[in-house]
């Protein structure tokens, strides 16, 4: 078994990708961020598949056999989809880690979802959470959130404004929140800070990472970056709020 891919519409995945950094320090990995088409989450079903599926074309044209889908929105639309389409390669969507890391975390079953419009449109969080039983789900779209994280302004007063007015009636309402969104753990300490310290925050990355099983065991790992378009907000998100260090990014045309 080789290197493991990792696919995200943008840059939100590299949170994603720090996780399976820490957790997982031997194994290589390849990691495509298609940011000429980001945001996905706006977008209509077929595209959001098409879009996924010319990025898991390209990852299996580099050998990966293990795809992690990090980006929720793509988990949320097409993984059921790419399951049945490459039905050779192990696929790791976000939805199931996350939930399971929320129901372990919840002590008043009071749990919030904020995604993009498709994630939370889709109702996957909704239908996750009912496999374990009751409990009272308040979901929102928050979709602002993305364009400020690709931009680079994380800690920023005009977030802060985006975070209160999204999260104000969720306040005092649950114990657990799931960042259903690659993007959103950039912005733990805000809405953190918003939402009170007592609050369990999910950062799906985290627990997706837990599902990975080691595959192989290289001493001197490679990380490979690709991007749909030009790297420069990437490298510097990455560098400046991450610590991960690109050495090589290559512009790739994934369209067919
Ligand atoms: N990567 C997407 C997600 O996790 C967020 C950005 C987008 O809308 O493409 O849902």
């Amino acid at each position: 078994m080789g290197k493991i891919g990792v696919f995200d519409s943008g840059l939100g995945g590299l949170t994603v990708l720090r996780h399976l950094l820490e957790q997982h320090q031997n194994t290589d990995f390849i990691y495509l961020g298609d940011n000429a088409r980001v945001p996905y989450g706006n977008k209509s079903d077929s595209t959001i598949i098409k879009y996924s599926e010319q990025a898991v074309e390209f990852l299996i044209s580099k050998g990966v056999q293990t795809i992690v889908i990090a980006c929720n929105t793509s988990s949320a639309i097409a993984l059921e989809y790419l399951k049945n389409k490459f039905q050779d390669i192990q696929f790791i969507g976000m939805i199931k880690p996350a939930v399971k890391g929320a129901i372990s975390k919840t002590k008043n079953k009071n749990i919030g979802v904020i995604g993009t419009q498709a994630t939370i449109n889709s109702k996957s969080y909704l239908k996750e959470i009912a496999t374990y039983g009751k409990y009272n789900v308040l979901t929102k779209a928050t979709p602002l959130f993305v364009p400020f994280v690709e931009a680079g302004m994380i800690e920023h007063k005009a977030i802060e404004l985006i975070i209160e007015e999204y999260l104000a009636e969720f306040k005092g309402k649950i114990d657990t929140l799931i960042l259903a969104c690659t993007h959103y753990p950039f912005l733990h300490k805000g809405i953190s800070k918003y939402m009170g310290s007592d609050i369990s925050i999910i950062d799906t990355g985290f627990y997706a990472s837990k599902e990975l099983i080691e595959s192989n065991k290289s001493n001197d790992r490679t990380i490979e970056y690709y991007v749909t378009d030009s790297p420069n907000d990437f490298i510097s998100v990455a560098e400046k709020h991450l610590n991960i260090k690109i050495n090589k990014i290559t512009k790739v045309d994934i369209e067919e």
